[in-house]
């Protein structure tokens, strides 16, 4: 189990949860941070093969509203993006909980003892429950999270360090809900499907240089700093889907020591990369959200001042 643990290993099932905090119940707020490692360990012992693991994220305009203390270095609102193609709105989002186990019972049991402290306290802005779809694959039916930094790597990719020591140990995540038009995506060939994400489908291999597109996911998404180092993150993707509403999409989940890194990411897949070229899965995906919240470490919420 784990709680506020950014690095998890890949889980079956998920649940996000963005809510607004009510004018007058800052209080109650803080009080719930105070707890919710008791809360969390009192869900998670009762059933420890589950992983389960909580995530809670302060977006920037409550953390004003709660701490009288510097705010983190990277923490501000998410940056909308409007191209000539397509757009990255920006969403409410004063809280959010990332629940991730193997099971969901034991996702909804934690969100159910966090949600019965925030009731009357919160709205909640989107919901999200997620699967994991086969072997680790999206709706879109590619393998999602190849790539992902491991061990030290990780470490170094998405925990806050000497750059802004007082919040050492914690990191930022950004948040974007993508609807996907399944119709358009599944009457491509598998081949030009493969263009469009720069990997093989079936067998989740990335294509030579040579031939994979400039437009393709992998190719905007690959960005290096000036002594040509990968700038890496941390992504948590996850499936999810309605056949009532026909909302099927990707809950994309990014969690860096360093927003900019997926800023400068989103950057080049909604405005255009190097020749101006936008990312090809925007041309079947929509996002429909966007927020960005900093999570602070155990140690940080266990403090909390309450009055
Ligand atoms: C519609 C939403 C999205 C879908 C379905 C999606 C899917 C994928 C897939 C299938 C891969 C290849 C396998 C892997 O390494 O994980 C991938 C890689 C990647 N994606 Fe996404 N992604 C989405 C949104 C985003 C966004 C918004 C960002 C950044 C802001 C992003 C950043 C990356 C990065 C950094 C990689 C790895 C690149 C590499 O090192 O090879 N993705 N994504």
């Amino acid at each position: 189990m784990g709680f506020q643990q950014v690095i998890a290993a890949p889980a079956r099932a998920a649940l996000f949860l963005v809510l607004t905090v009510n004018e007058g119940s800052e209080e109650q707020v803080r009080e719930l941070l105070a707890d919710a490692s008791g809360i969390a360990r009192s869900v998670s012992f009762r059933t420890p093969d589950d992983d389960l693991d909580c995530v809670i994220g302060l977006g920037s305009a409550l953390w004003a509203r709660l701490f009288h203390a510097t705010a983190p270095k990277g923490l501000h609102p998410f940056v909308p993006l409007n191209g000539a193609r397509h757009a990255a709105p920006a969403t409410s989002g004063d809280l959010l909980l990332h629940l991730r186990a193997h099971h969901m019972d034991s996702c909804f049991e934690l969100s159910r003892q966090l949600m019965n402290r925030l009731r009357g306290h919160v709205e909640v802005v989107d919901e999200t429950h997620g699967f994991r779809y086969f072997d680790e694959r999206d709706l879109l039916g590619f393998v999602d999270g190849t790539e992902n930094p491991q061990g030290a790597a990780a470490d170094s990719a998405v925990l806050i360090s000497d750059e802004d020591p007082e919040y050492r140990g914690g990191s930022y995540v950004i948040v974007q809900k993508y609807l996907h038009d399944l119709g358009a995506w599944n009457a491509l060939a598998v081949e030009e499907q493969e263009r469009v994400i720069g990997r093989s489908k079936l067998d989740d291999i990335e294509m030579p240089e040579s031939v994979k597109p400039a437009d393709s996911h992998i190719a905007l998404n690959v960005i290096t700093d000036a002594e040509g180092v990968q700038k890496q993150i941390r992504r948590e993707n996850m499936p999810f889907g309605a056949f009532g509403s026909g909302e099927f999409g990707t809950y994309f989940v990014g969690y860096a020591a360093d927003p900019a890194v997926i800023e400068e990411m989103l950057r080049r897949m909604f405005l255009g990369g190097p020749s101006g070229e936008t990312d090809r899965i925007l041309d079947f995906s929509t996002a429909r959200t966007g927020t960005l919240f900093f999570v602070p470490t155990v140690d940080f919420l266990d403090g909390v001042p309450t009055r």
